[in-house]
């Protein structure tokens, strides 16, 4: 671009305004963007798995039918964010084809199994709740259609969040077993849930130039301490504990002490390590080819629809 055209991109960026499509903006922001966007979007789809795995076995048909309506929001995110992203000149069938061979990521919580039922209730919970600490933000960034598409994936997370929370204090309300199973469910997702955050800021690679463009607005650290601060009274009400000997209250700070995850961990994960990896990639790829008469029966709709619109 043209030096006017990077003085007028930085003008909106510094002002708090909107990038939008036909804005010009730097290839690098357009990149950036296009990565985290990706990531995001294969994150959703990715992560109707672990849940999905419960769908069948729900406890009852209200907690299936929640379950299933939670399942089939995550999809619609995957939709918004691809759409979102399409408006960056790139296609939806080029980011699931680099997603299909391992040239973007998706997030490292979704390596870990779902064991138990309690497991959908942890997910709800901490993982969602993860997810809206860090999304709130995004609704303020400075890409406009991914921040328009935020509002509502936000909305949904946290109704999400809610049922979360509630399936397990129905189950720390119940039997000793039940009370174990949920407290076990925190032990293996607290720390997996930590690391969604991504690397400590200084280790992060792209923190400092994603919040100079107004794409992020808070580093790593600062949401993963938010997280924390939030969660650490709710695991009270439940009656759980947090796998954390070292959590409590600072009042010096105004925060919650608590320990880091393992980094080492979340980068073996990354770099497709982790316990589910290769299951969730090929579940992932198998969907996508038995699923190509369904894409290619849509196509013929569409365009006999067009077709009798035309006449
Ligand atoms: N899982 C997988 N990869 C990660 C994770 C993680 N939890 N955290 C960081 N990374 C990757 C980054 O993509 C980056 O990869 P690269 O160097 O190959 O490009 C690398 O680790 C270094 O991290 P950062 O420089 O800190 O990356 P970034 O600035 O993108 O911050 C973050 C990471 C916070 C996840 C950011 O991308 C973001 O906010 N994304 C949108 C939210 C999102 O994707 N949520 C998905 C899970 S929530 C859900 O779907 C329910």
């Amino acid at each position: 671009g043209t030096d006017e055209q990077e003085a007028a991109f930085y003008a909106i960026v510094d002002s708090d305004g909107r990038i939008e499509p036909r804005d010009a903006m730097p290839e690098a922001y357009r990149k950036t963007l296009i990565r985290q966007m990706a990531q995001h979007a294969h994150s959703e789809i990715i992560g109707m798995q672990p849940e999905g795995n419960w769908i069948s076995r729900a406890p009852s048909l209200r907690r299936k039918a929640i379950l299933l309506a939670k399942v089939q929001d995550e999809a619609g995110h995957g939709l918004y964010l691809y759409a979102a992203a399409e408006t960056l000149g790139v296609s939806r069938d080029h980011l699931l084809e680099l997603l299909h061979t391992h040239q973007q990521k998706y997030s490292s919580i979704f390596n870990y199994p779902t064991l138990t039922w309690a497991d959908v209730g942890a997910i709800g919970w901490l993982v969602d709740g993860a997810a809206i600490t860090n999304q709130v933000p995004l609704t303020r960034c400075s890409y406009g259609p991914y921040a328009r598409a935020m509002v509502r994936i936000c909305k949904e997370e946290s109704f999400h969040q809610r049922q979360g929370f509630e399936a397990l204090l129905t189950l720390t309300r119940g039997s000793a077993r039940q009370k174990a199973m949920a407290q076990d469910a925190l032990d293996r997702w607290w720390y997996p849930s930590l690391a969604m955050f991504g690397p400590p800021d200084r280790e992060s690679t792209h923190s400092d130039q994603s919040m100079r463009w107004g794409i992020k607005r808070f580093g790593n650290d600062e949401l993963r301490q938010r997280f924390v601060d939030m969660t650490a009274p709710q695991a009270d009400v439940l009656g759980l504990t947090i796998p954390d000997p070292d959590l409590r209250w600072n009042d010096e700070r105004g925060h919650y002490d608590f320990t880091q995850p393992d980094f080492d961990e979340l980068f073996r994960v990354i770099s497709g390590d982790g316990p589910c990896n290769r299951q969730r990639m090929e579940h992932r790829v198998a969907a996508h080819t038995e699923g190509a008469w369904v894409r290619e029966a849509a196509a013929a709709y569409a365009a006999k629809r067009a077709k009798r619109a035309e006449a």
